[in-house]
């Protein structure tokens, strides 16, 4: 079959690689439909997340059904399902306690309680590097989906695979850091990054009661697109000071909710590469220490955006003055994604309005190149096998 594989940073292509096959009675084998390329999946590509070995790509996927394990109940041949990123056995003292990305069953090889750089990781991802479990991903023909009794979900026929591709990921994530900052209603929510993360972010937050939703990011293309499928506020901090602008919009309190949507690699200048460098860090905090100082007094700030070293002069000090509550983390998508199908199925939101470039499979290197450097407007990429 075909896949889109990541062989050394920088190189990702589509190569002809074996077919899956059933390994246990709790597998299935996808008929792969639709999957998207990820901004996590950047961090691979950029070798700032480490992959030494060849590895298939992809954790949003869905697909139809092609072959059951013996143990397999909840599916058959010819079901369309949707199959959540991280990778959960449903049986262990996480996945039974609505942890599901910290199940201690299905990263064999690196799982452990420390949250190492190198070593002890939580659960594992489809097609996200050894160290989260070595699993092949769904940028694929096929793919092996296992556990498959706990995570896919059959998707109503009347919706299409692009309005419920994101059922897999980025909605769910989008949604966590909402819920994570459990809103009364009425709240500012300020969302740092207008990438496809960030725009489901935008989405939730109103779905949640939101009052005001401010998207900020440098890219105006982005922006544009959050305000046409958003309807929601926007700065640019090239053209403005962020967070002046946000204290102007609140009485000078700040936003009840900070949300990152971006990550550990922003846009970065060149003192910012000189202190990653000295610091021994990865990529840059950044936009994480804008959301601390952006949120107001008593505020929550949702990180989404994935960070992967120690950092230093973490401003400890401004989150305790003004008593910030963190959350951040895998989403985890099991806990939503029933109530998730269900107001996708009622129309309630639309997720697919955020899509720019649906391709073939066999353009996926393309894909990349064009989501990666943020080129012809490129907002989200679907691959179809
Ligand atoms: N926690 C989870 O479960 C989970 C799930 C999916 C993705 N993620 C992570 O979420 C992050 C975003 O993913 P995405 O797919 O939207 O990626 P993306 O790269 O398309 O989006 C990031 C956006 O941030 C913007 N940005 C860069 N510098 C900025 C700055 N200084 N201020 C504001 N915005 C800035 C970029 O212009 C871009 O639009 C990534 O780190 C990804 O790994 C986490
Ligand atoms: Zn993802
Ligand atoms: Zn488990």
């Amino acid at each position: 079959m075909k896949a889109a594989v990541f062989h050394k940073p920088g190189d990702i292509s589509v190569d002809n690689v074996p077919d899956p096959a059933i390994l246990d009675p709790r597998d299935v084998i996808l008929k792969v439909t639709a999957t998207a390329i990820c901004g996590s999946d950047l961090h691979i590509l950029s070798g700032a997340v480490p992959q030494k070995e060849e590895l298939i790509m992809g954790h949003e996927f869905m697909g139809i059904v092609e072959e059951v394990g013996s143990e397999i109940k909840n599916l058959k041949k010819g079901d369309r399902v949707v199959v959540p990123f991280p990778i959960a056995c449903g049986k262990c003292f996480f996945c039974t306690h609505e942890a599901s990305p910290a199940c201690e069953n299905s990263n064999f090889k690196h799982y452990g309680p420390n949250g190492d750089m190198m070593d002890q990781k939580g659960g594992a991802l489809f097609g996200y590097t050894d160290l989260y479990g070595g699993y092949s991903g769904g940028q694929a023909e096929y793919v092996r989906v296992p556990y498959a009794d706990i995570s896919p979900r059959v998707i109503p026929d009347h919706l299409s695979d692009e309005q419920a591709l994101f059922l897999t990921d980025i909605f769910p994530t989008g949604w966590s850091s909402i819920d994570w900052a459990d809103l009364k209603g009425g709240e500012t929510v300020a969302i740092f990054g207008s990438g496809p993360v960030g725009l489901m972010a935008q989405k939730a937050a109103w779905l949640n009661g939101a009052g005001r939703v401010i998207a900020i990011d440098p890219l105006d293309y982005r922006l544009d697109k959050a305000k046409a499928v958003n309807k929601v506020e926007t700065l640019n901090p090239h053209k403005v000071d962020v967070i002046n602008a946000i204290r102007e919009m609140t009485d000078g309190r700040g936003a009840d909710v900070c949300i990152d949507a971006v990550g550990f690699e922003p846009e970065r200048n060149l003192m910012d590469k000189v202190k990653a460098t000295i610091n021994f860090e990865k990529g840059s905090i950044k936009v994480l220490e804008m959301c601390f100082e952006a949120v107001r007094r008593m505020g929550t700030v949702s990180i989404m955006g994935v960070y992967g070293s120690p950092y230093d002069n973490f401003p400890l000090f401004r989150i305790f003055d003004k008593g910030i509550t963190i959350k951040q983390g895998q989403a985890p998508v099991l806990n939503y994604i029933d109530k998730l199908i269900s107001l996708v199925s009622e129309n309630k939101v639309v997720l697919d309005d955020i899509i720019t470039h649906t391709i073939p499979l066999t353009e996926a290197e393309y894909g990349y190149k064009i989501f990666n450097e943020k080129e012809d407007d490129c907002v989200k990429v679907v691959l179809k096998p």
